[in-house]
This record gives structure tokens, C-alpha cells and sequence, in this order.
């Protein structure tokens, strides 16, 4: 079933010299989760942060953290996120040969887990995983960096995903992430996501705007 739609804002768009606060104010402002893009300059052509940043961010924040790791290999990172204090992790299929082990990895810390599924990725690569996922995301931009074009094809795969999700009876969160904006979103929920990630249109205006960008993309 689809759930409340929720947004995820992506820090990766904030002030990295003001995170703290940032992300203080986007849980005032009504963000429903804090989105951790972590990138490796390997598996995705950029740099970002790590779990020391994940873990001096703990404290300024009651919402789940979910932290999409663009990196390769996941595993030797999975027990450092977890410590940090990430509640959701996220890996990418191709990240490595053993996608289940990997799933199961992050649940023995006691964490949500999920499956980023790249552009051109089939969403066959979850048939076989259903009962070990949390969270589906659907990458409507070619991972890297944020502030990039919303591909329309995700749209298909967010409706194919939703009958699957559905057809599990899981509470499965279907998440889409990159070019979020009021148009792309009100797309996405009608597609059947539930979970919208979101960087540049949360973080636009500074953070007198963030409630209204964040209740905008609600559809509210
Ligand atoms: C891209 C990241 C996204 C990105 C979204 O690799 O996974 O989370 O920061 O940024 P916007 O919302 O600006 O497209
Ligand atoms: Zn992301």
C-alpha cells in the first residue's frame, strides 16, 4: 500500500559549513527523513562525506537518518554507518557480487535496509530480494551529483515497483531521487512512490523557505 508521501531532504544541497543547523531546520520546517548522500569518487564520479559526518549530525536530529551509499565495495562500511547512527541503508546492486548477503549485513545491526536502482537498472534486480528490503529507491538522475534533470522513465519503473510492493504486502518505502521539484513530485506520487528525496528544492531560499519547499512538494 502506498504510505503517507514523505520527504527526504537531501543535505547534500546544504550549507556543509553550517550541517548542524541545517539539518536542525529542516526537521522544524517538517522533513520526515534526513537523506545521507554518500559518494566515493569511484563509484560515482564524486566526493562527499562519511560516517564521522553521519555521527556529529546524530545529535542535532530525532528523524531517521537514510543513508544512500554510492560507493564500492559497502560491506567493510556497513558496522561504521550503523554505528554512526544511520537507521537506513541504502546500497546500489552493482556496488558488489553479493546483494543479499549485503541486505542481510545491514539488518543484523538492527537497520533498515534498501536497493538504489540506478537509471539504466532493471527493476528486476529486486525480484529476489523482496523479503529482505525496506526501502526501494529509484534514481531518476544518474547518481553523482545533485541538481540534475529528472528522467521521465523512472516514472514507469515507480509504477511497476508499486503493483510489486504492493503484491508483497510489505511495508516496503518506494523512494525516487534527483530532480525533484512541485511538478516532477506530484509525477512521482501519482506513479506510486512514497518517499521523495529532495536537495536542491528543499534548500533553495535559505531557511525561511524550507517549510514552504517542503510542504509545496507534499503537494500540499
Ligand atoms: C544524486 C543524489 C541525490 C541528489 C538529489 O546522486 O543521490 O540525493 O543529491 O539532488 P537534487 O534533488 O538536487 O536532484
Ligand atoms: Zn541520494
Amino acid at each position: 500500500m502506498q504510505q503517507k508521501v514523505r520527504i527526504a531532504p537531501s543535505i547534500l544541497s546544504a550549507d556543509f559549513a553550517r550541517l548542524g543547523e541545517e539539518v536542525r531546520a529542516i526537521e522544524t520546517a517538517g522533513a520526515d527523513y534526513v537523506h545521507v548522500d554518500v559518494m566515493d569518487g569511484h563509484f560515482v564520479p564524486n566526493l562527499t562525506i562519511g560516517p564521522n559526518v553521519v555521527k556529529a549530525l546524530r545529535s542535532h536530529s530525532k528523524l531517521p537518518f537514510d543513508v544512500h551509499l554510492m560507493i564500492a565495495p559497502v560491506d567493510p562500511y556497513v558496522a561504521e554507518f550503523a554505528a554512526a547512527g544511520a537507521d537506513i541503508i541504502t546500497l546500489h546492486p552493482e556496488a558488489g557480487p553479493h546483494l543479499h548477503r549485503t541486505l542481510q549485513l545491514i539488518k543484523s545491526h538492527g537497520k533498515k535496509a534498501g536497493v538504489a536502482l540506478n537509471p539504466a537498472t532493471p527493476v528486476d534486480a529486486v525480484d529476489y530480494v523482496m523479503d529482505a528490503v525496506d526501502l526501494i529507491l529509484v534514481m531518476s538522475v544518474n547518481p553523482g551529483f545533485g541538481g540534475q534533470s529528472f528522467i521521465p522513465e523512472a516514472l514507469e519503473k515507480i509504477k511497476i515497483l508499486r503493483a510489486r510492493i504492493d503484491k508483497s504486502g510489505r511495508a516496503i518505502d518506494l523512494e525516487v531521487d534527483g530532480g525533484i521539484n512541485d511538478d516532477t513530485a506530484r509525477a512521482a506520487i501519482a506513479a506510486g512512490a512514497d518517499v521523495l528525496v529532495a536537495g536542491t528544492a528543499t534548500f533553495t531560499g535559505g531557511a525561511g523557505a524550507y517549510a514552504g519547499n517542503i510542504r509545496r512538494l507534499r503537494g500540499g
